[in-house]
C-alpha cells in the first residue's frame, strides 16, 4: 500500500509525515527471503523462471458466492530451460493448497515456503517423471486479497452479487497458484463455473449471454504475464460498439454505458493508426461496482473500469483511452519488473494523450496535459523531501512493496521524458521509433536499461546533437525533473486562470458557460486548498458542486470543503466515500480529514465504508488513519 499511490492531487503537508510513519512501518518492510534466494532484479516473485516457466495454464474455477471462495484446478504446461531443474517453484498467498499431482493424477511431492507479509510464500513442486504438467488443486481464502465479493447492496440492480480480481502487482498469486512475475508471459484457458445465475467474464474470449448450466469456457491464445489475469462475474449485459469492441454494465446502467464510450471503436482506430494493429481480436470494457479501487485495470480484451467515469457527457473517457493504449504499452511490450513500471506507464499516458488529441483535438489534449503535469508537481512536492529515490524513473524497490513505486512519477514524468523525446527529435520520427518499439518488442518484455540501448541505436544515434539534448540519465536515474522537461500551455486554462484571480481577489463568480470537466478541475486546482466559507457557499450557491454527478469535481471539491470546514458537503461527501471505493478519491479525502483535525469523522466514515472497500484501498486507508 501507498499514501503517494497516483494520487492524482494530493499535495498535503501531512503526506509528508505519513510516508515517514510508513517508512518504518507496514509499506517498507523488509521482504522476508530467508526461505528463498531472491532474484537479484527485484521481481518480486519466489519463482525460479530462469530454469522452468509456464507457457499454458489450464484453470478450471468454481466460483462459489454462497461462501465466497474459488475452489480450483491449475494446470500448468512447463517448458524447462535447464535440463537439470527438478522442481518448479511458484508464488502463492491465502491459497490453501489441497494436492499437487501430474496429468495423470499421480501425486508430486511439493513444500510450502514461510509466509511473507508482500510476497506469500513460494510453492515448490517436484517436478514429475513424466510429462510437463502439474496440476494444482486449491482454494482460495478469506485472505485472498485480489478477489472482492460484493453483496447485492452494492451494486446497482441490489439483486445479485458482484466478484471481481484485482492482480496487478503481485496479486494473481492470491487466486491462481503460479509464476507471479511480469517476466514470464503465458497462454491460458478457462472453464469456470459459478453457483449464481451471473455472467462471468475473463481477461479472454468473453461470453455474450448467461447460460443455463452456468459453465463458460474461455481462450487467451495470446501470451500474458499473470498480473493481467482477471475474472469478474455479476448481473451483466452485453452491449456492442462496433467491429470489434462492446461494454459490459449491469442492465441498469447499460445504456448509459454504451452512450458514454461511443467513442471506443474510433479511439481502437486511432491507435491502430498510430502504433500498428490492434493485437488481441476484440476490446471491451465492463463497467464494475463503484468499489472497484482503480479507475481502470487493462485486462486484456477486457478492460475493467469503475463506473465514476460514467460521467453523461464522456468527460472522463480518457480514462478508456488510457486503458486501451495498453493493449500495446504495457500488455504487447510489458515491464520486466516493478522497478521498469514507467515503461507500461509512462508509455501509455504519452500514448493515451496521442488518442484523445487525434479524436478531440489539441486544445482538449493540452488541458489533459497541463491537468498531468499539475499533479506531477505537486506529487514531486510530496515526494522530495521524504523519498526522493522514488522521483527516478527507474525504481529501486528492492524489499518493497510494488505499491510503492505506483506514483505520478511513472506515470506523468514517465510521459512528460517522452513527450521531450518527442519535441526534440520531432513527433514524425518519435513515431516511426515507437512503431518500431512496439513491433520488436511486441509479446516480449523489457527493461530500462534496453530501452535505453534500443532509443540509443535505433533513434538518437540518427543525429549527434540529439542524444546530448535529451538528456537520458538525469531522466531515469536522477530525482526530481531535469530542465529539459517540456512545459504544456494551454489557453482555454489562461482564461480559467484569469477567473480563478477575479474570484479570489473580488469575489466575481465566473461565467462558465463554457467550461468543460477540465476547465472545474482547473478552476478548482488553482484556488487556494482553504476558502473562507462564505467563498465555499457563493460558488456552491451559484453552481451546487456539492450534488455535482461528475466523480472528478466532486473529489476536488470535497478537499476544499474539508480543508475550509464547509459542512454543507459533508453529507454528500459522506455517502460519496460509502458508495466509491476508487483509492485515487479515497486518499485525498481521508488525508485531508486527518490533516485538518478531522479524524474522528475521517474514522466514523471509514467504518461504515470499509467493508465495501476492495483490500487495496483498505490496506491504504487503514495505514492512513491508523498513523500516529
Ligand atoms: N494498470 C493501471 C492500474 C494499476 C497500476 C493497478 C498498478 C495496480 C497496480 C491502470 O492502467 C491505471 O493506470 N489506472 C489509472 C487510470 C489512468 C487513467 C491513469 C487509475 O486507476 O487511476
Ligand atoms: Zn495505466
Amino acid at each position: 500500500m501507498s499514501i503517494i499511490f497516483k494520487d492524482k492531487n494530493a499535495r498535503l503537508s501531512y503526506l509528508l509525515y505519513i510516508s515517514f510513519v510508513l517508512l518504518f512501518s507496514c509499506n517498507y518492510k523488509k521482504i522476508n527471503n530467508k526461505n528463498k534466494t531472491m532474484d537479484k532484479t527485484s521481481n518480486h516473485s519466489y519463482s525460479n523462471y530462469q530454469d522452468v516457466v509456464i507457457k499454458h495454464l489450464s484453470l478450471d474455477l468454481n466460483v462459489l458466492f454462497e461462501t465466497k471462495e474459488i475452489i480450483g484446478i491449475a494446470d500448468l504446461k512447463l517448458e524447462k530451460l535447464n535440463s537439470n531443474v527438478n522442481s518448479v517453484i511458484l508464488d502463492i498467498k491465502a491459497l490453501e493448497i489441497d494436492k499437487v499431482t501430474d496429468s495423470d493424477g499421480l501425486a508430486l511431492d511439493y513444500s510450502i515456503g514461510k509466509e511473507d507479509e508482500i510476497l506469500g510464500s513460494s510453492l515448490t513442486i517436484q517436478l514429475p517423471k513424466q510429462g510437463d504438467n502439474i496440476r494444482v488443486h486449491y482454494k482460495t481464502t478469506k485472505g485472498s486479497e485480489a478477489l472482492q465479493w460484493q453483496e447485492p447492496a452494492q451494486t446497482l440492480g441490489k439483486k445479485h452479487p458482484f466478484l471481481f480480481t484485482q492482480s496487478q502487482a503481485i496479486l494473481a498469486r492470491t487466486w491462481i497458484p503460479l509464476q507471479d512475475c511480469p517476466a514470464v508471459r503465458f497462454t491460458y484457458s478457462a472453464k469456470v463455473k459459478v453457483d449464481m445465475d451471473l455472467l462471468p467474464l475473463m481477461s479472454a474470449s468473453n461470453p455474450q449471454h448467461k447460460n443455463e448450466n452456468r459453465t463458460y469456457t474461455y481462450e487467451m491464445p495470446q501470451p500474458i504475464p499473470s498480473y493481467l489475469m482477471a475474472l469478474c462475474a455479476g448481473d451483466l449485459e452485453y452491449k456492442s460498439l462496433g467491429d470489434s469492441c462492446g461494454v459490459y454494465a449491469e442492465p441498469a446502467q447499460i445504456e448509459e454505458c454504451a452512450n458514454e464510450f461511443e467513442d471506443l471503436q474510433s479511439m481502437i482506430d486511432k491507435a491502430s493508426e498510430l502504433y500498428g494493429a490492434y493485437k488481441w481480436g476484440v476490446y471491451d470494457v465492463v463497467v464494475l461496482p463503484p468499489s472497484f479501487p482503480f479507475g481502470g485495470m487493462e485486462n486484456p480484451r477486457l478492460t475493467f473500469a469503475t463506473p465514476t467515469i460514467i460521467a453523461g457527457d464522456k468527460s472522463l473517457v480518457s480514462l478508456v483511452a488510457h486503458e486501451l493504449a495498453h493493449s500495446w504499452s504495457g500488455n504487447l511490450v510489458t515491464n520486466r519488473t516493478w522497478n521498469d513500471f514507467w515503461l507500461n506507464e509512462g508509455f501509455t499516458v504519452y500514448f493515451e494523450n496521442r488518442i484523445m488529441e487525434k479524436i478531440y483535438g489539441k486544445p482538449y489534449a493540452d488541458m489533459l496535459a497541463l491537468l498531468g503535469m499539475g499533479e506531477l508537481q505537486n506529487t514531486l512536492k510530496d515526494m522530495q523531501e521524504t523519498h526522493p529515490n522514488d522521483t527516478k524513473l527507474y525504481l529501486e524497490l528492492d524489499g518493497r512493496s510494488p505499491d510503492d513505486g505506483m506514483t505520478d512519477i511513472a506515470y506523468e514524468k514517465g510521459r512528460f521524458f517522452l513527450l521531450m523525446i518527442e519535441g526534440v527529435v520531432g513527433r514524425e520520427e518519435f513515431d516511426l521509433f515507437l512503431n518500431g518499439y512496439f513491433k520488436k518488442n511486441a509479446f516480449k518484455t523489457i527493461t530500462t536499461a534496453e530501452f535505453i540501448k534500443t532509443l540509443n541505436t535505433d533513434l538518437l544515434s540518427k543525429n549527434p546533437e540529439w542524444k546530448s539534448n535529451v538528456n537520458i540519465d538525469e531522466w531515469i536515474y536522477s530525482p526530481g525533473l531535469p530542465s529539459n522537461c517540456p512545459f504544456p500551455t494551454s489557453t482555454e486554462f489562461d482564461k480559467v486562470k484569469e477567473d480563478v484571480s477575479m474570484f479570489r481577489k473580488d469575489g466575481i463568480i465566473p461565467n462558465t458557460a463554457n467550461y468543460t470537466t477540465h476547465h472545474w478541475l482547473q478552476f478548482l486546482r488553482e484556488l487556494p486548498d482553504s476558502l473562507p466559507t462564505e467563498r465555499m457557499a457563493m460558488l456552491d450557491d451559484s453552481f451546487d458542486i456539492t450534488n455535482t454527478g461528475n466523480s472528478e469535481i466532486a473529489c476536488d471539491w470535497f478537499k476544499h470543503a474539508i480543508m475550509s470546514k464547509y459542512d454543507v458537503a459533508y453529507p454528500a461527501m459522506e455517502s460519496f466515500l460509502i458508495r466509491v471505493g476508487r483509492r485515487k478519491f479515497l486518499t485525498p479525502l481521508y488525508g485531508r480529514m486527518v490533516e485538518s483535525n478531522q479524524k474522528e469523522m475521517a474514522k466514523r466514515i471509514y467504518s461504515k465504508a470499509k467493508s465495501g472497500y476492495h483490500s487495496v484501498s483498505n490496506n491504504t486507508i487503514s495505514a492512513l488513519l491508523n498513523a500516529k
